[in-house]
Formats: structure tokens, sequence, C-alpha cells
């Protein structure tokens, strides 16, 4: 098939891909960008392996089409872009003070759609919490430390807010 080149931009760089107009946004990441941590677990919606952010919202990168978030109206947002200066998030910090993760594989999707849901949400209800970690799939780590690690970051962030007033 015919390639064209299009622009993305991911983690606030501009980036430029010539790809066949049907490549799917998680491929693209992954074979032409090297941005590895999204990750493909299922091909049919279901497991949330490959979650990242188009404008601040979670979406599945195996199903959308890299052109359809081409242009600077698009942000694509990938586990990679949340680590600043080689500095834990601390969502993602929590995760590992808490074993909000084993093997690890789903643990790039959890990130994108709980750093998503505290950013419309900064004090989710326990309910909201779980109903956006249900939205993925995990096979080895249980949920309640996700839902530990999720309430010890919130909380994190609250201290910090209170100490910098
Ligand atoms: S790989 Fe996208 S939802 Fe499973
Ligand atoms: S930590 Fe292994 S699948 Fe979630």
């Amino acid at each position: 098939m015919k390639k064209e080149l299009i622009e993305l931009r991911v983690n606030g760089r501009r980036r430029e891909v010539a790809i066949p107009p049907n490549k799917l946004l998680l491929d693209v990441l992954r074979e032409d960008l090297d941005l590895t941590g999204s990750k493909r677990g299922c091909d049919d919606s279901s497991c949330g392996a490959c979650t990242v952010q188009v404008n601040g919202v979670p979406v599945l990168a195996c199903t959308v089409l890299a052109a359809s978030v081409s242009g600077d109206e698009h942000e694509v947002l990938t586990i990679e872009g949340i680590t600043q200066h080689g500095a834990l998030d601390a969502i993602q910090k929590a995760y590992g003070d808490w074993g909000g993760a084993q093997c690890g594989y789903c643990t790039p999707g959890f990130l994108m759609t709980v750093k998503a849901l505290l950013a419309a949400n900064p004090e989710p209800t326990e309910e909201e919490v779980r109903r956006a970690l249900s939205s993925n799939l995990c096979r080895c780590t249980g949920y309640t430390q996700m839902y530990e690690a999720v309430k010890a970051a919130i909380e994190a962030e609250q201290k910090g807010m209170a100490a910098a007033k």
C-alpha cells in the first residue's frame, strides 16, 4: 500500500512518519517511533494495554488510525511522556511502592487511564477509581494493590499541595 507522510504530535514533539493510511496508532508508536511502552494485549479492544491519551482522553491505540490523530490539533501522550527528566511521576512511584505491578505488561495502559482520571478529577471517589481501573485488564496483580497505589498518589499530591500553601 502506498505510504503517506503524516505529522504527529507525540509527547510534546512533532514527529513525521511515512505510513500506509490504514496503519494503527499503536503500530506507528511502537514500530516507527520506537515508543514501545504501549502494549498490544488483545487486538479486540478489550484489554487496555495499548491505552494512550489523545488530547487528555484515554484511547485504545489499537483501534485508532494514526492518520486520524495527525496534525497540531491532536496531542498524543504515551507512557514515555509522563516521566519528566528521568524522575518518576507520582502515580508511577505509588505503583512501585504498593505493588501495583507484577509483570508490568499492563501497567503503561493502567497508568495512562489513571492519569487521565486524576487530571479530570483530582479527588475521585473510591467508586470512580475502581471504575477507571476496571476499564483495563491485568492478569497477575491484584486490583486492590492498584487501588491502594492510586489512593496513595492522591494523598501524596494533596500533601504536596498543602505543604506548598
Ligand atoms: S491491545 Fe488495545 S485494547 Fe487490547
Ligand atoms: S502486572 Fe502482569 S498483566 Fe498486569
